[in-house]
Order: C-alpha cells, then sequence, then structure tokens
C-alpha cells in the first residue's frame, strides 16, 4: 500500500457511511474535502478538518469546482426517495454527473453499491438496478476504480470484524443472511481501496466474519479477481442485464462517458 497523502473528495459525506469515510481519510492523512448540500448542517457533523464543498449531484453546474485538483473520489451516495431523490436521479445519474464533470481529471474512484446489486425480480430493484448501472458508468469511464458491494450495515454481531471480500454476487436473497458488516468497517476499506494498488479494476462484496479486523487490507485485494477489460458487469457476476434491454438513456450515457475516457 502507498503511503502519499491524496486529496480525497467524498460524495455522500453526510451520510452513516460518508461521515465515517470522511473521518478515517482525515486520520489516515489525506486532504478531505466533503460534498455537502447544506454547509451550515454538515460543519456540525463532520470533523473541523473536513473541506466542505457545496454542491449537488443532481445539479451537474455545482460539482466542478468541488472536484477541481482531487486525486480520488469515494461515492457513497444514497437516496432519500421522492421526485428529486429518486435512485435514478441520485444513485445512478448522481454518479453519471461526478464522472461528466471531471473534465479530464483521472482520479481514482471508489464507489460503494450494495451486495445482491445483481439480483433481477426482487422488491428491491427500482433502487438494485440503478446501482448497478452505476457500476457499469464507473466501469466504461476507463478511470482506476474499485466497486465496493457491502452488506447489511451494523447487523454485525460484535466479535465479526474479520472482513470478508467475495466475487459473483451470488448471495442475494435481500436480507441479512447475505452478508453483514460494521459500518466503520466499509469506512476503512473504502479508505485503504483509495492507496491500494491490489484493489484497482476490482468489484467485491464486503462482508464480515467471527475474528478480528486485519490492519493492512492489501492482502485481500490481491487476491481478488480483476473485471475484464471493456466488461460492463464485474467478473463473475451474472449475466442478466443485457444492454440491448437497457433503456435508451442509459445506452446513451454509456456512450458518453465511454467517449470522455476516449477524449
Ligand atoms: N443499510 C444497509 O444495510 C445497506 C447495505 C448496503 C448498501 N446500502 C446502501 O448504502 C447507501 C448509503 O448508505 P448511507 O447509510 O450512508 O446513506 P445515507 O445516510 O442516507 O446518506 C446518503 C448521502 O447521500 C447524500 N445525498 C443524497 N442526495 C444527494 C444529492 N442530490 N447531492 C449530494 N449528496 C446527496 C446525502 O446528503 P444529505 O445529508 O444532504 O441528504 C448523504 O450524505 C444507500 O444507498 C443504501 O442503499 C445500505
Amino acid at each position: 500500500m502507498t503511503n502519499a497523502p491524496l486529496t480525497v473528495l467524498v460524495v455522500g459525506a453526510t451520510g452513516s457511511i460518508g461521515r465515517l469515510v470522511v473521518a478515517e481519510s482525515i486520520a489516515r492523512g489525506h486532504t478531505t474535502r466533503a460534498l455537502v448540500r447544506d454547509a451550515g448542517t454538515a460543519r456540525h457533523r463532520l470533523p473541523a478538518e473536513a473541506q466542505l464543498a457545496v454542491g449537488d449531484v443532481t445539479r451537474p453546474e455545482t460539482l466542478p469546482q468541488a472536484l477541481a485538483g482531487v486525486d480520488a473520489v469515494v461515492l457513497t451516495l444514497g437516496s432519500h426517495g421522492g421526485a428529486h431523490s429518486s435512485p435514478e436521479n441520485v444513485d445512478y445519474a448522481g454518479v453519471r454527473n461526478v464522472l461528466a464533470a471531471l473534465s479530464g481529471q483521472r482520479p481514482r474512484i471508489v464507489l460503494m453499491t450494495a451486495i445482491g446489486v445483481t439480483a433481477r425480480g426482487s422488491a428491491y430493484d427500482h433502487l438494485l438496478d440503478w446501482k448497478r448501472r452505476s457500476e457499469r458508468l464507473v466501469r466504461a469511464s476507463g478511470l482506476p476504480y474499485t466497486i465496493v458491494r457491502p452488506g447489511w450495515f451494523d447487523m454485525n454481531a460484535p466479535d465479526e470484524r474479520r472482513p470478508v471480500f467475495l466475487q459473483g454476487d451470488t448471495r442475494r436473497s435481500g436480507s441479512p443472511s447475505d452478508g453483514v458488516i460494521a459500518r466503520e468497517d466499509i469506512a476503512q476499506v473504502l479508505v485503504q481501496a483509495l492507496t491500494a494498488p491490489e484493489a484497482v479494476t476490482r468489484t467485491f462484496e464486503l462482508v464480515a466474519e467471527h475474528g478480528p479486523a486485519p490492519r493492512d487490507l492489501g492482502p485481500l485485494f490481491a487476491a481478488l479477481e480483476q473485471d475484464a477489460p471493456g466488461a460492463l458487469d464485474a467478473v463473475r457476476d451474472e449475466d442478466n442485464m443485457p444492454l440491448s434491454q437497457e433503456p435508451q438513456r442509459v445506452r446513451d450515457d454509456l456512450d458518453a462517458v465511454r467517449a470522455l475516457a476516449g477524449a
């Protein structure tokens, strides 16, 4: 793992995971910028060392300033429901808008989605399909990325702190039996991925099992298979979302992000 301090933007910084990512990023010595919609509220919720960048991922014009000069972006967005905060507008188009606003910068991207994101035909399709499409945009971007799909937050027993990385997204019941993990441990993984060369081009599910948290996640990252070059889905994902059946606007977004990658 390299230790050079980075300038990191956290998108979703005031959320239950984002706040811990901000704190962990600061603890590791990175200059840490938080994208926030309301600076007044955020100032009370985030450490004093966090820089605040006011922006809204559904308003693309607010993003270039927040992204200026960053080495890395961690995205832990969560939509709240309603017309302006739908999974399509926030979890998906928010990621699209951040990628589009990079204008030639090539930061490391760490995207958090969810375990079971490749399930189809469940009660969570309206959310998971959009999160999966956000993953596809990140893969198509050509940027160095890591995609982390955590299990159910904070439903772990106190001694379940040993992270386990899985691939293939085969646990798709939509319940905590798919896997659980402490929020703090998710933040550790997201921030350590920023500086682990072995984490690049990897997508994995993240759960915890009995045992203590290791100090260095490098060996866990290194044991993962990389995603195939040019593939939309993660290595070993089920091929159950054919591009030909995707909405035209989603295909257009993929073309646009690929064009940015080639620019
Ligand atoms: N709960 C689980 O067990 C579980 C497991 C796996 C995955 N997940 C997924 O994890 C995600 C994040 O979880 P969380 O608990 O951290 O969510 P959260 O506490 O709801 O935080 C969501 C973050 O997104 C930000 N956000 C929302 N709309 C935005 C916009 N238009 N522009 C900029 N920022 C915006 C929020 O900002 P504001 O503070 O301004 O609203 C907040 O910082 C969720 O999508 C969830 O589906 C959950």
